[in-house]
């Protein structure tokens, strides 16, 4: 048996986005960000499939649909490895790297139960630190939060 045929295949999609390589972890998250559960094609989901680069990996298979630049940050938080494949006629059309912009707004809740935005109905902006790991520093009231402090709303 040949590597290809022990891994586990999802039904490839005829048109849509296939998002790879999210961290197994993050793989409902990101269903839940994207409204999955509303979506009006068919969602194939894979997890715990094995990853070189990261250990155990997921794979959403979206049918019919292209994610908007917004939906991309938000995976750029999470799943700042994952590769965003957009096919057309069941080929791979573009194949890119989720980018992480420089700046969020809206739709990450700062941690600090006193900053302004958990106050006043004031919406969130962080400026966003890439490196090995992804920061975020509130621009209101300065406080920094890691990977695992991010929440989307
Ligand atoms: N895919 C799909 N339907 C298609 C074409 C591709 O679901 N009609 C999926 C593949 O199963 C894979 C992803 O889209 O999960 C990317 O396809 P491809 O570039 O062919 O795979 P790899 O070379 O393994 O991708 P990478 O190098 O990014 O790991
Ligand atoms: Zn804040």
């Amino acid at each position: 048996m040949t590597s290809k045929e022990k891994t586990l295949r999802i039904a490839a999609i005829k048109e849509g986005t296939v998002i790879d390589h999210i961290p197994a972890d993050k793989i409902f998250t990101i269903i839940r960000v994207l409204r999955l559960d509303k979506a009006s094609g068919s969602v194939s989901v894979a997890t715990n499939l094995p990853s070189k680069l990261l250990g155990k990996k997921g794979v959403v298979k979206i049918a019919g649909r292209e994610l908007t630049s917004l939906e991309a940050e938000e995976i750029a938080l999470l799943a700042p490895e994952a590769t965003l494949n957009i096919i057309k006629d069941y080929e791979v059309s573009e194949k890119r790297k989720v980018n992480l912009p420089e700046q969020i707004s809206g739709f990450v809740d700062c941690m600090n139960p006193n900053c302004i935005t958990n106050k006043q109905p004031v919406a969130t902006r962080f400026s966003v630190k890439a490196g090995e790991k992804v920061r975020l520093k509130c621009d209101y009231c300065e406080r920094e939060m890691g990977q695992k402090q991010i929440r989307i709303l």
